[in-house]
């Protein structure tokens, strides 16, 4: 059988979740896998008392991390919020793992998601033959959290319509989700919530409706504060998916890292490193995120189309997709960053020439 691609956070990390659960003296909100502050734990990593390294998976603020799992024990539900590529969607299946054992139930939100994705659905072939019965009713991972007392996670809320956001009013206020169909209703086991991420990105798709806001804590994640605390970030998921894709490449040097990171974290805030030069931003957004993907895609180039160490060849490609989101406005931001800051860095040379190659 072939190996699965990506596994969930409960199975890549069954271990560490297993270890923690053993060491474990807090109590536990009912049907929690793990007490607070080991959830907390799980996330930042840390060594347990038996010198059991658990590894981070959320790099930044302790803080943040106590206050969601915090309010997650409460009958409030829980916003992240914030640019993409701040972790939100990896936080939150990371606390549905070490909260519930399971992050699978999740609702992705679009702007094509209806009422019965959210509450349930019919099977038609069943409701013609049968009528309305328990066995026509599709549950959705909303019912299916609420009965087993576990964590729901909504990805992308403010995609979804607002009247269709609503659906979620009476579950996280209620704890309750009508059948009027069926005469019944399913009501909310303890241990159930709700995790659910917006991008501010895409205010003004849909508000969060207010009814709703105020049935939420709000959690912002930030964009890394310093550029060490980006490379750091970067660095560790670069390093776990090369061992996940088993790439025939070396490891790449901290110093390539180190420059990806800069060249986006000087696009993204429109001036050099050093604060003297101001360059224009690019449309796109350059988060942590694409520049983790850059770096993997230059260590796929390097293991299949070079000798397996990463050159400013195999990154420049990625680096200019990345940038490059508009053909016409972000091509010509792009060129003047090369000839204005790439270019009069001697120890970029090397990055100078790829890019001049490929323009
Ligand atoms: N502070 C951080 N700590 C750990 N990983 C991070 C951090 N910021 C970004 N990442 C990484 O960036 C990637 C994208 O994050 P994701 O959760 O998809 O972002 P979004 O906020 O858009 O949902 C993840 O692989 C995650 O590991
Ligand atoms: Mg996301």
């Amino acid at each position: 059988m072939s190996a699965i691609l990506r596994g969930h956070a409960e199975q890549l990390y069954a271990q560490e979740l297993e270890e923690l659960k053993k060491q474990d003296n807090g109590s536990r909100p009912e049907n929690w896998l793990l007490s607070p502050p080991a959830v907390v734990a799980y996330l930042m990593g840390g060594t347990l008392k038996n010198g059991f390294e658990v590894s981070p998976k959320y790099i930044g603020n302790r803080r943040l991390m106590e206050i969601a799992v915090a309010t997650l024990t409460t009958d409030r539900a829980l916003l992240l919020y914030g640019l993409p590529g701040t972790a939100k969607s990896w936080v939150s299946e990371h606390l549905s793992a070490a909260i519930s054992g399971d992050s699978t139930m999740m609702v992705q939100g679009t702007a094509g998601t209806s009422e019965e994705s959210i509450r349930y659905g019919w099977n038609y072939a069943r409701l013609l033959a049968e009528g309305p019965t328990e066995n026509a009713l599709v549950a959705t991972p909303v019912m299916r959290a609420m009965q087993l007392g576990k964590i729901v996670r909504i990805e992308e809320l403010t995609r979804i319509g607002a009247d269709v956001q609503d659906a979620l009013i009476t579950i996280l206020s209620e704890k309750s989700l009508p059948i009027p169909e069926l005469n019944t209703e399913v009501q909310a086991v303890r241990g159930f919530n709700v995790i659910a991420t917006a991008n501010n990105r895409d205010k003004g798709v849909n508000e969060l409706s207010s009814a709703l806001k105020r049935r939420f804590n709000t959690v912002i994640l930030p964009v890394p504060d310093s550029i060490e605390e980006e490379i750091n970030i970067v660095k560790r998921r670069v390093e776990s998916y090369e061992k996940v894709m088993q790439l025939p490449a070396e490891l790449p040097a901290l110093q390539e890292i180190r420059r990806v990171v800069t060249m986006f974290r000087e696009l993204r805030n429109g001036v050099t490193a050093d604060g003297k030069t101001k360059i224009k931003t690019p449309s796109g957004t350059l988060s942590t995120a694409e520049a983790i993907s850059v770096m993997n895609s230059g260590l796929s180039m390097a293991a299949y189309f070079g000798d397996g160490r990463l050159t400013a060849a195999d990154l420049a490609a990625g680096i200019i997709g990345a940038v490059i989101k508009d053909p016409m406005q972000d091509k010509l931001i792009w060129q003047e960053y090369v000839e204005t800051v790439i270019k009069t860095r001697d120890e970029w040379k090397d990055l100078y020439r790829a890019c001049r190659d490929l323009a």
